[in-house]
């Protein structure tokens, strides 16, 4: 019962360490449709966020502005058994289907930054990007007085906010007659397209014409300007003034565009915020059934050469404690592994201890049942052989020596090798006296021995088997070896005598019939003597060893020692 409480336990501890190993209960993919800085931003937010939140796993893939490639990703981000998508999609058109079997196949999806055509989503967060144009549009108009040729360089065709940053930058300035939009290029967000597609315009067309450039990000603004400064340097007139910049996005950090327009590259960009942090936000609070809004609209501002340094400032200071938030996430995760480890350890520690305890356990139940067993053995009197082999040397009881009689037949003179009275007396008596009896078969018709001191042995009704008289040949010695035992200097000749028999006949049948020689027979007979006083007398050892014939208390002790694999002293305790 103990043993099997213990082991329960022991389970419980393996259980616990296998749990260590769990699993993470959220896996989000994101799938990012370009690699840029503005998304190095996002995704940094979001891990940053899910560290907060530790049954989060986020896998994310980007396409690198390849729609084709993005639809691939979703469908292995689904395949993977995602709980979750989070997307934004290259482009309005292409990228829709991926999504739609994403959303059908019952995954929560939420759409971000740019659109699909379908209405398939779980929730759509994003920026106003029509009104971050007509809001450039705006500034622009403002700047200049209403007046002015501008170019307007074009996030990649086919995506939402390319189309809606065009439409609502068009709507503004449509608003002043003297403001006219000479060339719209073609980009795809990217810097370099940006200044190739400018400085290939640039080629064929004069620089000097053109007051404000409105690239559709702030990198693609920059490209922009990169190709003017070229062109500029490279004209023969005296150099022209610099158009203005102006893109979106307004990053915080060294490249940002809040940076660049503190440090006049940029007359002025937009914030079009990131917001990490909200979507996986928003994400878990989908996945643990939450309330959540199906649309959000990020709110953004502009940024001028009047707040770019306040801001620079500020999001100096955000740069700083996102670092230390990063630094503290490291220190966190690298206490989260050690404690892990430690627990790991602890666990086996646990485990180990509790296998020695078991171990222990059952050794000690084991040697108790032992112990049990020699005891009951002892108390139920060793003696009680009923042998069932028939026994070398003893004759039919019909023979000789008058009727019912047992006969021994001659026997050898002792040999060299024959044991001696004194020889050192080793191991206990087979619980049946031999090992090949039944000793099942009760002896209960054979009559108890007429005559002490005889060794003639009686059958009741004339017919003694062979079992019923090696069951009465031991009991014969039994009493005789009871009734000598306490004297220390019996010696098996003794015996021998007292059963009419030569030295080496009473070695031969008892050696046939208990497979012991009959010093042995003497040594355990008095040791369980002994074992009875111990447990049933207030005799000392030393009494206790004299009172079964040993002539020394100390190889008393000895014996028994080796005889119950306990001391005489300890067996009381
Ligand atoms: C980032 C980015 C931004 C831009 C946005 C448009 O990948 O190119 O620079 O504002 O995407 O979707």
């Amino acid at each position: 019962m103990k043993t099997a409480n213990l082991t329960a336990a022991l389970a419980a501890l393996f259980m616990v360490c296998a749990c260590t190993e769990k699993h993470a209960r959220w896996h989000i993919g994101i799938s990012q449709c370009s690699e840029d800085i503005w998304r190095d931003w996002q995704n940094a937010e979001m891990k940053l966020e899910s560290s907060l939140h530790h049954d989060v796993h986020l896998s994310f893939a980007t396409a690198r502005d390849d729609s084709r490639l993005q639809s691939q990703q979703i469908d292995s981000l689904v395949a993977t058994g995602i709980d979750l998508l989070i997307v934004a999609p290259n482009q309005l058109q292409s990228v829709s289907p991926a999504i739609d079997r994403a959303f059908d196949s019952g995954l929560p999806v939420i759409v971000f930054e740019r659109k699909t055509i379908s209405q398939k989503y779980t929730a759509f967060v994003s920026a106003d990007n029509y009104e971050m144009g007509r809001q450039m549009a705006m500034y622009i108009a403002a700047c200049t007085g209403g007046k002015g040729r501008i170019m307007e360089v074009m996030g990649l065709k086919g995506s939402s906010p390319a189309d809606e940053r065009h439409r609502g930058f068009h709507d503004g300035i449509n608003l002043y007659p003297d403001m006219h939009v000479a060339a719209s290029l073609h980009g795809d967000w990217t810097e370099a397209t940006a200044r190739n597609t400018v400085d290939d315009y640039l080629t064929r067309h004069p620089a000097d014409t053109f007051d404000i450039v409105f690239g559709h990000n702030d990198r693609t603004a920059i490209g922009a300007r990169h190709a003017f400064t070229t062109h500029r340097s490279s004209s023969s007139t005296p150099a022209a003034p610099l158009p203005l910049f102006c893109g979106i996005d307004g990053l915080p950090g060294a490249d940002g565009g809040i940076r660049q327009v503190r440090d006049s590259l940029l007359t002025a960009s937009y914030i079009y915020p990131t917001r990490g942090d909200l979507l996986l936000q928003l994400a878990i609070d989908i996945l643990e059934g939450r309330p959540y809004a199906k649309e959000t609209l990020l709110t953004s501002a502009l940024v001028t050469p009047e707040n770019a340094n306040v801001l620079y400032l500020e999001s100096e200071e955000v740069v700083r404690r996102s670092q230390r938030l990063e630094r503290l996430k490291l220190m966190a995760d690298g206490y989260l592994r050690q404690l892990t480890a430690q627990r790991t350890v602890s666990v086996l520690a646990c485990s180990v201890l509790a296998l020695l305890a078991v171990a222990l356990l059952l050794f000690y139940l084991y040697h108790r049942g032992q112990m049990n067993i020699r005891r009951e053995r002892v108390l139920n009197n060793l003696w009680n052989l009923s042998t069932a082999t028939e026994i070398p040397g003893v004759t039919s009881p019909t023979s000789a020596e008058g009727g019912n009689t047992v006969q021994t037949t001659d026997v050898p003179d002792a040999s060299p090798s024959g044991p001696s009275a004194t020889e050192a007396i080793p191991h206990h008596i087979p619980e049946d006296g031999n090992p090949n009896s039944a000793s099942s078969r009760p002896p209960s018709t054979i009559s108890p021995p007429q005559q002490e001191g005889r060794s003639e042995l009686h059958t009741v009704e004339g017919a003694a088997t062979p079992s019923a008289i090696s069951s009465l040949f031991i009991q014969r010695f039994r009493e005789v070896v009871e009734r000598r035992m306490t004297d220390s200097e019996l010696s098996v000749e003794d015996l021998a005598a007292d059963m009419n028999l030569s030295r080496v006949q009473l070695y031969r049948k008892v050696k046939a019939i208990s497979g012991s020689s009959p010093v042995e027979l003497l040594r355990t007979a008095r040791l369980n003597r002994g074992y009875q006083l111990l447990l049933t007398t207030d005799k000392t050892v030393a009494e206790v060893a004299y009172a079964v014939g040993f002539s020394a208390p100390a190889y008393f002790t000895k014996c028994f020692k080796e005889e119950f694999g306990t001391l005489p002293g300890d067996l009381r305790k």
